[in-house]
């Protein structure tokens, strides 16, 4: 919490909001490529890559930066391959992680050569009928999951995605009936770790599954790298230590195995940072001793906070026409959506705030956008980009009242 004035110390806050309204998010080009280069070096294993996990953020224009850094990347739906290919990355680039897809959205990925894992063995039997003599991808549910709230833990006895270990002589007699080869497996364990040791594991665990299944040439350990959302209190994920263990593991693997492409998919790490979400103070009040402070963030923009209670630190931005106060008060920050869940931040600290005064929420590259909604009728933001020259750039446009509906029979 803070008084701040620019945007990633580069562009002024108030000329930001004036010029494209507010709500709004802003991206930073610089901090979003270094994410890249830094999760594109983790190994120095030749054969080893990143597939940038969409769902995060599917702007394209950010996009386009990230197939420029020379990321691959994974798909959930015919929506995120089709924007993928927009941006460039071509099929041999994109994965479809299905989860209890329909055929046509199988055969949206089949008809574009695009390689496809299957999380169960009945999905496995749907892309059998259309995909007889091809390649597939195996989701494996290794048994352990982790994550910073019981909804994002993707892996372990409860969740609902992969196929159980024990399932997998299964597997290969429904791949045999379709003649498909398993030339793949990948397992999502969870989001947001900043200890690897689960994920470490689980790494280790599914290699030693390959071992068992000679015909896999790639093997997918997952994303769920974190970031320190709580700013100097939580440190940066160990980059180095990750990589080198990693490292040793794929190395020892293949010295005693055969070779296989290693590969990764970070979601949240690439884009988190790379974003602010701007908005404004729009009213102050106390009531029965609770201090609100409303706002035109609601969870229509940003739902992180209202669905898995997660903080993002917040720093206030003066109206010009107000002086900074020394002291900060705690305070409820809430948003404009009609819901008693429509909280931002609960009882934290914050510094003084009035009415017009700006907002950073930062960390919202990851899950903003892309999990923002038109509840309440309220048009989704517009997003810009401040690139690596300086220049501030829309790279969404935001909706108009006109975009809320449009007549079908006109
Ligand atoms: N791969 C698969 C198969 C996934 O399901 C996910 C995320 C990822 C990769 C990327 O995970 P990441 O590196 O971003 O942690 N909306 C939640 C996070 C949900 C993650 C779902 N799956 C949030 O805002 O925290």
């Amino acid at each position: 919490m803070s008084y701040k004035e620019k945007v990633f110390d580069k562009v002024d806050v108030h000329e930001l909001l004036r010029k494209y309204g507010s709500p709004l998010y802003v991206y930073d080009e610089d901090i979003l490529r270094e994410r890249c280069r830094e999760m594109k070096n983790l190994l120095s294993y030749p054969h080893f890559k990143v597939n940038y996990s969409a769902k995060a953020n599917t702007n394209v224009e950010l996009l386009r930066i990230i197939h420029e850094e020379g990321l691959d990347v994974d798909a959930m739906s015919p929506g995120e391959m089709y924007l993928e290919m927009k941006a460039g990355f071509t099929s041999d680039q994109i994965m479809f992680i299905g989860n209890n897809v329909p055929q046509e959205e199988l055969k949206y990925a089949v008809d574009r050569g695009i390689y496809i894992s299957v999380d169960s063995l009945s999905q496995l039997e749907t892309l059998g009928e259309i995909n007889r003599g091809g390649n597939v991808c195996l989701r494996i549910n290794p048994g352990i999951g982790a994550g910073h709230h019981e909804k994002v833990i993707t892996g372990g006895k409860k969740a609902k995605f992969g196929i159980a270990i024990e399932d997998l002589p299964l597997a290969h007699e429904i791949a045999g009936r379709y003649q498909m080869t398993i030339t793949g497996i990948n397992q999502h364990i969870g989001s947001l770790f900043l200890e690897t040791d689960e994920y470490l594991a689980a790494a280790a665990k599914l290699l030693d599954l390959a071992t068992t299944l000679p015909t896999v040439q790639t093997v997918d350990i997952g994303g769920g790298m974190g970031i320190p959302y709580r700013h100097g209190v939580e440190s940066r994920l160990d980059l180095a230590g990750l990589g080198s263990e990693l490292d040793q593991l794929v190395e020892t693997w293949v010295e005693a195995h055969w070779p296989i492409t290693l590969r990764i998919e970070p979601g949240r790490y690439i884009v988190a940072e790379c974003s602010a979400l701007l908005g404004k103070v729009t009213a102050v009040k106390e009531n029965y001793g609770r201090v609100f402070l409303g706002c035109d963030v609601g969870f229509n923009t940003l739902v992180r906070p209202a669905m898995y209670d997660s903080y993002h630190e917040i720093s206030v931005v003066p109206a010009n026409n107000r002086a900074y106060a020394e002291y900060e008060l705690p305070a409820y920050l809430v948003g404009p959506i009609c819901e008693s869940g429509d909280i931002l931040s609960h009882d934290r600290p914050l510094p003084f705030c009035a009415v017009g005064d700006g907002l950073i929420i930062h960390d919202a590259g990851a899950y903003g956008y892309t999990m923002a909604s038109g509840y309440n009728s309220r048009p989704l933001p517009p997003e810009v980009l401040i690139t690596s020259d300086g220049k501030v750039r829309v790279i969404r446009k935001g909706q108009a009242l006109e975009d809320l509906w449009e007549d079908p029979e006109a």
